[in-house]
């Protein structure tokens, strides 16, 4: 059994000055989910929102926010972004020396845990934290910017990721310089989740946007051997 296709646009690709319309208009445009980049200009060499503009755009949407934290420390801030409405959060496995810590504070908040790996990080911490995620994101760019372009390193590591997860619950997503081009590659390769920035955003209507996370699920679709 496959696990259902998401296609979680990112919403660092959007018009900061309308957030909220901008994430009205991806969820009737067909998302999914609504992915949300944190960055701290730390972890990451960018800045992007905190905790208040996440509860700010809960009043948006209803769809499931996905939230990618790409800061360190991570744990201070947990409970913070489980109050403003993330449904899913996600921890960098470089981002401190207690992943497992991190994940098991997520759970006892009552959300989701995800746990993702920069593209120059071997997956083998993935292992002693299986039992403990909802959703394992493989990172197919350097975090901290959109725009960028795919890294194919990243299906050799969904491809492992996908048999280390077996039959259990946990969605596959990837993350970086998703296209409807590459897109057929990364399911193939076990990606279940498709996040895309520039891909959805980048001609900046709300109509395009319906066009353009359609392409997404029309390429991802077949690859799947479903009906698009
Ligand atoms: C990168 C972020 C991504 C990014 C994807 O640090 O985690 O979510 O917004 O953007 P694109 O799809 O443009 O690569
Ligand atoms: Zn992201």
């Amino acid at each position: 059994m496959q696990r259902q296709l998401i296609i979680a646009p990112s919403i660092l690709a959007a018009d900061f000055a309308k957030l909220g319309e901008e994430v009205r208009a991806v969820d009737a445009a067909g998302a999914d989910w609504i992915h949300v980049d944190v960055m701290d200009g730390h972890f990451v060499p960018n800045i992007s929102i905190g905790p208040d503009v996440v509860k700010a755009l809960r009043a948006h949407t209803k769809k499931v926010l996905d939230v990618h934290l790409m800061i360190a420390p991570c744990d201070p801030y947990l409970k913070a972004f489980a109050k403003a409405g993330a449904d899913i959060i996600t921890v960098h496995v470089e981002a401190g020396p207690h992943v497992h810590r991190s994940l098991q504070a997520i759970r006892a908040l009552g959300k989701k845990a995800g746990v993702t790996l920069n593209p120059g990080t071997p997956i083998d911490a993935v292992d002693p934290v299986i039992g403990l995620v909802d959703l394992i994101l493989v990172m197919s760019v350097n975090p901290g910017f959109g725009g960028q372009k795919f890294i194919p390193g990243a299906l050799e590591k969904l491809r492992h990721l996908r048999a280390l997860a077996g039959g259990r619950p946990i969605d596959i997503e990837i993350d970086g310089g998703i296209t409807p081009e590459v897109t057929p590659e990364a399911v193939r390769a076990g990606a279940n989740v498709l996040v895309a920035g520039s891909a959805v955003f980048k001609d900046r209507t709300p109509e395009s946007y319906r066009a353009n996370i359609a392409a997404i699920r029309h390429a991802a679709s077949l690859a799947r051997g479903e009906a698009a």
